[in-house]
């Protein structure tokens, strides 16, 4: 008899706490996905609560891995870019497994993504160095050698231009100040050149909801990379998925 060994991923982002149930052989969410929205502050302890009530929508009480926009070191948040600052130096791992009474794992959003994209998507099987870039309210960033993450990368704040690659690039900047399709993609272009110099990856993936293919047939075909450039093959789950992933190979950081 064959048994589907599953965690729970959930994803902490600006608007929405989202998380379903991750097979961990196939990366397949297998029930479907439920959404809370962040509380207005986004404070931790009620970010907690709200974690807490996703759980519960799935009665869970097995292993459960979770994502914030922040760095994680030793299950402490060091850094809060579009998230309330008293998360820095806040325990996550302490916090979360307090009050959702479980074994909790806790990584950096676009870690999380990087380990979907590796472990079953666009990635899948890449020899040598993918870097993950999420394009969504920041830039998230991660970069995988054989698979194997190379955490906190934190590539979104990155200095150009006398401002931060996220506020020039993100796609939250492009909805925001109405840019022309061409307009973005020549600055994330700009970027996409800029890393390329300082990390000379193999193979990059971008990831995010500008990755739908309704998205990405008005600029892809406008970016140069000396690497393969692919879409993610994950948008809004690669991080719940990503999040089990790591729950499940204890990923903590
Ligand atoms: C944060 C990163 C995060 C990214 C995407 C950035 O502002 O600093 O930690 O991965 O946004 O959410």
């Amino acid at each position: 008899m064959h048994f589907n060994l599953e965690v729970l991923g959930i994803d902490i982002g600006g608007t929405g706490i989202k998380g379903a149930p991750v097979i961990i052989e196939t990366g397949e969410i297998s029930s479907k996905r439920f959404r809370l929205p962040t509380p207005k502050k986004g404070l931790p302890q009620d970010i907690a609560e709200t974690v807490h009530a996703v759980s519960k929508h799935f009665s869970w009480d097995g292993k459960i891995g979770i994502t914030l926009p922040v760095r994680i070191r030793n299950g402490i948040a060091c850094t809060a870019a579009n998230i309330d600052q008293s998360w820095i130096g806040t325990n996550v791992n302490k916090l979360f497994s307090k009050v959702l009474e479980s074994e909790v794992t806790t990584l950096n959003d676009a870690d999380a993504a990087g380990y979907a994209e590796t472990h079953y998507g666009a990635g899948k099987g890449a020899k040598g160095k993918t870097l993950v870039l999420t394009l969504g309210t920041g830039i998230g960033s991660s970069l995988f050698m054989n698979s194997l993450l190379i955490p906190n990368l934190e590539l979104g704040h990155l200095r150009m231009y006398g401002t931060t690659a996220e506020i020039l690039a993100a796609n939250s900047t492009r909805k925001r100040d109405h840019l022309s399709w061409e307009t973005w993609a020549d600055r994330l272009q700009d970027y996409l050149t800029y890393i390329e110099f300082l990390l000379d990856p193999d193979l990059i993936i971008l990831g995010g909801g500008i990755s739908r293919p309704k998205r990405t047939k008005h600029y892809f075909h406008l970016l140069k990379t000396q690497a393969r450039l692919l879409p993610a093959h994950f948008q809004n789950e690669a991080g719940i998925i990503g999040a089990a992933c790591a729950a499940h190979n204890q990923a903590d950081r």
